[in-house]
């Protein structure tokens, strides 16, 4: 099996599932002409996460690590009639075709895009007392995972759900013996989540077109 059968599987559950869109054809697009790195989620993938935020009738999602806001069109469109979408982005280039993005999506008025380090971003949310989150995607640099995860618990509710993207890396997670910093942050992150015994987690290999990779997911009880 290869890059090429996932790829063209998931083109074929593409035809079967996922509708024509201009908005997101145009989404994609803006992503293509300001060089945004490919990275985003896949369209499966996304719809995905549309999903997901639809069986939890979310109404505050938080994700870190915006890139041209794909993922985060996605989970907007799935918010409950008074939902809104918080979404951090450290990169200017990313975070300003993110915000033209939204608004291509009509979606501006339900999305708050901070444009500042995740860390920092997140403190900030803290001290304001941010009301509570009930759906998080972290999707941003991996090796802040660990910190990314102490501070989203301090501003999720009970019954949150927690997705965090790239935890196999085409298997890096068990095979890489370098001092990856990427690659340690994803097995801290797994570690410290294995620790919080008022969450249950579940880890979900994929391949597709984006390669060999995988998402774990979280319930805070
Ligand atoms: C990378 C980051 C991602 O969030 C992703 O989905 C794929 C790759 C990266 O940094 O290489
Ligand atoms: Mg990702």
């Amino acid at each position: 099996m290869s890059l090429k059968i996932w790829t063209n599987i998931d083109n074929y559950f593409t035809h079967c599932f996922i509708p024509e869109d201009e908005i997101l054809q145009a989404v994609l697009q803006n992503c293509k002409q300001n060089e945004l790195p490919d990275i985003q989620v896949s369209n499966h993938q996304a719809m995905f996460l549309h999903i997901l935020v639809k069986m939890q009738k979310a109404k505050n999602i938080l994700e870190v690590g915006t890139l041209g806001g794909y993922s985060s069109i996605h989970m907007a469109r799935a918010l409950e009639n008074d939902g809104h979408l918080t979404t951090i982005e450290y990169e200017e280039k990313h975070a300003k075709v993110a915000a033209e993005n939204f608004k291509i999506a009509g979606l501006s008025h339900k999305i708050t895009l901070i444009h500042n380090d995740g860390k920092s971003a997140l403190k900030k949310l803290i001290a304001e007392e941010h009301r509570a989150f009930d759906f998080v995607f972290l999707d941003a640099d991996k090796r802040s995972n660990p910190i990314y995860l102490e501070l989203c618990l301090k501003l999720v509710k009970k019954g949150a759900v927690i997705i965090c993207d790239n935890i196999v890396r085409e298997g890096e997670i068990i095979t890489c013996h370098t001092d990856d910093k990427d690659v340690e942050g994803i097995r801290h992150f797994c570690k410290n989540l294995s620790q919080k015994h008022h969450i249950i987690t579940s880890a979900i290999q994929t391949v597709g077109s984006k390669g060999h990779d995988g998402f774990s997911i979280s319930f805070v009880q």
